[in-house]
């Protein structure tokens, strides 16, 4: 049965006024991404990365599903089980959007984890104020629930699932600086690359090399000006045997 990886980055979500994260020279929302967004940022100076998350979620809740969002939830209704979408992004214009099944490879932004039993509970767009306890356990530690550089990302167990259970991959708006896509676009015969910049491959194999070598589409466009002709792509694909 054909079936549709998506994976997207940071790109898909820049049309709704998030900023990515290698567009400016690695500085994300004017931090650099290490210092908020890894282990040792963390343990140096839990204060500030908290209120960078706090900042980022203030900021999420006057954030809108872009054109691509709305066509990417609309194809996950319409292909029902026939469509897994991986995102690295905490953003929640996806399930803004109407989608259900996205798998958030790096967290979530609306939600807080808990330090004890690791489980989730949503706070919507509210600062995390130091004072609340996990409703699971009722453990007072709590974080961010985004995936830091140094730590592990479980949810990656569902990236090799589904190149083995899909048909056509998709990259949209993702650099391929943390999730390699090379090795994922090899691995399927069908897929679609969509990006507005060309992206040299960091590899050293293969260094004048460029991302979309790789794919057999590439689409260089902005992922709102690419769904046409993704959908078109796709739906030729789905009706083949
Ligand atoms: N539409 C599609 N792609 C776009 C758009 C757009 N409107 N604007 C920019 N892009 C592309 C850029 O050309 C780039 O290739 O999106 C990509 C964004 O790359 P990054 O900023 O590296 O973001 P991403 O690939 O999601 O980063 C992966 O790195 O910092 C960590 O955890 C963080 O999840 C993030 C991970």
């Amino acid at each position: 049965m054909k079936k549709v990886m998506i994976l997207s980055g940071a790109g898909l979500s820049a049309e709704s006024g998030i900023r990515t994260f290698r567009d400016h020279d690695g500085l994300w929302e004017n931090h650099d991404v290490m210092e908020v967004c890894s282990t040792q940022g963390w343990i140096a100076d839990r204060q500030k990365v908290t209120q960078f998350y706090n900042d980022r979620r203030a900021d999420l809740a006057s954030k809108e599903p872009n054109h691509a969002h709305k066509v990417l939830a609309q194809l996950e209704h319409d292909y029902r089980g026939r469509v897994i979408h991986l995102t690295q992004n905490i953003d929640n214009l996806m399930e803004k959007a109407g989608a259900k099944d996205v798998i958030h490879l790096h967290g979530t932004l609306t939600d807080l984890r808990c330090e004890a039993c690791t489980q989730t509970f949503s706070v919507e767009y509210a600062p995390q104020e130091g004072d609340e306890c996990c409703p699971h356990c009722g453990n007072k530690r709590v974080r961010h629930n985004v995936v830091m550089f140094g730590e592990s990302a479980p949810q990656y167990s569902h990236i090799q699932e589904a190149v083995r259970g899909c048909t056509l991959f998709i990259a949209i708006g993702t650099s391929g600086a943390v999730i390699d896509i090379i090795p994922l676009a090899k691995a399927f015969k069908n897929s679609i690359l969509i990006d507005p910049k060309r992206q040299e491959t960091a590899s050293t194999f293969d260094p004048h090399a460029y991302i979309d070598e790789y794919f057999e589409n590439f689409i260089q466009k902005k992922a709102g000006e690419a769904m046409d002709e993704m959908m078109d792509i796709i739906t030729e694909h789905m009706q083949g045997r």
